[in-house]
């Protein structure tokens, strides 16, 4: 009997299968067995409605595709933009916005960095804070008005797959949104990007008692 199995479409298909349900074993099965572990060790909160709202409006003016919301655990890298990504930061995240290009600086943890003032003036013309800034400017995010309108729907969405939302939280969302800028909305989601993670998680963390004459 022949045994060139270079030959048989039946071996392919066999071989297929099976690199492919290894694949499935090793990357797809752990994700879903470790997702209540993920979310136990996990610092990050979910978003407020307002915040939610100004996470859209960073979508659709594309802020994502310039800037990137993934630190490596790279000392350059570190220094730069503050604590690396963890994979238990963005259970809450749908759509991650990890980004894949840099024209301008990381935002993972912009949070605290600049004041309310700061981004609303840098939003309508970068060129007044960074003189030479590339970044386009957004004036009409401080004239446009948000209805509030599809806020419910969103998080009652986000709820389905797993973002612990209350009824009452749904039940208050149109009214925190209504009335308020896009510009407003987009400040409070910035204000907010890495703030919950950079928290020393104090579950996690075991107390250490000083000894006397330690330094
Ligand atoms: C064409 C690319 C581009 C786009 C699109 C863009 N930015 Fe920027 N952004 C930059 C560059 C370049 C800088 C650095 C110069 C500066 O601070 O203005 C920057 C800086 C920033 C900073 C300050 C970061 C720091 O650490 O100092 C923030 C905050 C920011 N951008 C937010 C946004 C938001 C929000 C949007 C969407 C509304 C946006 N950017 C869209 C290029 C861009």
């Amino acid at each position: 009997m022949s045994a060139d199995f270079t030959k048989s479409v039946v071996i392919l298909i066999v071989v297929i299968f099976g690199v492919a349900s290894l694949s499935l074993l090793t990357w797809v099965v752990p994700n879903i067995l470790y997702d209540g572990d993920l979310k136990a060790k996990s610092l990050a909160k979910p978003l407020t409605p307002i915040e939610l709202a100004g996470r859209d409006i960073y979508i659709s003016e594309g802020c994502h595709v310039c800037h990137t919301q993934m630190v490596r655990p790279l000392d350059p890298e570190v220094r730069r933009n503050g604590r690396p990504n963890e994979e238990a930061d963005d259970i809450y995240e749908f759509p991650n916005l990890w980004g894949s290009k840099r024209t301008g600086p990381d935002l993972t943890n912009i949070g605290r960095k600049y004041s309310d003032q700061w981004h609303a003036i840098h939003l309508i013309n970068p060129r007044q804070v960074v003189p030479t800034s590339i970044m386009p400017a957004y004036p009409w995010l401080f004239e446009q008005v948000l209805t509030g309108d599809r806020i419910t729907a969103k998080m009652l969405t986000l709820r389905t797959l797993g973002v612990p939302y209350s009824d009452q939280d749904i039940d208050n969302a149109r009214l925190q949104v209504r009335g308020k800028t896009k510009g407003e909305a987009l400040i409070r989601y910035l204000q907010s990007l890495g703030v919950d993670t950079s928290q020393p998680d104090s579950a996690t963390l075991t107390h250490v008692p000083r000894s006397e004459g330690a330094d």
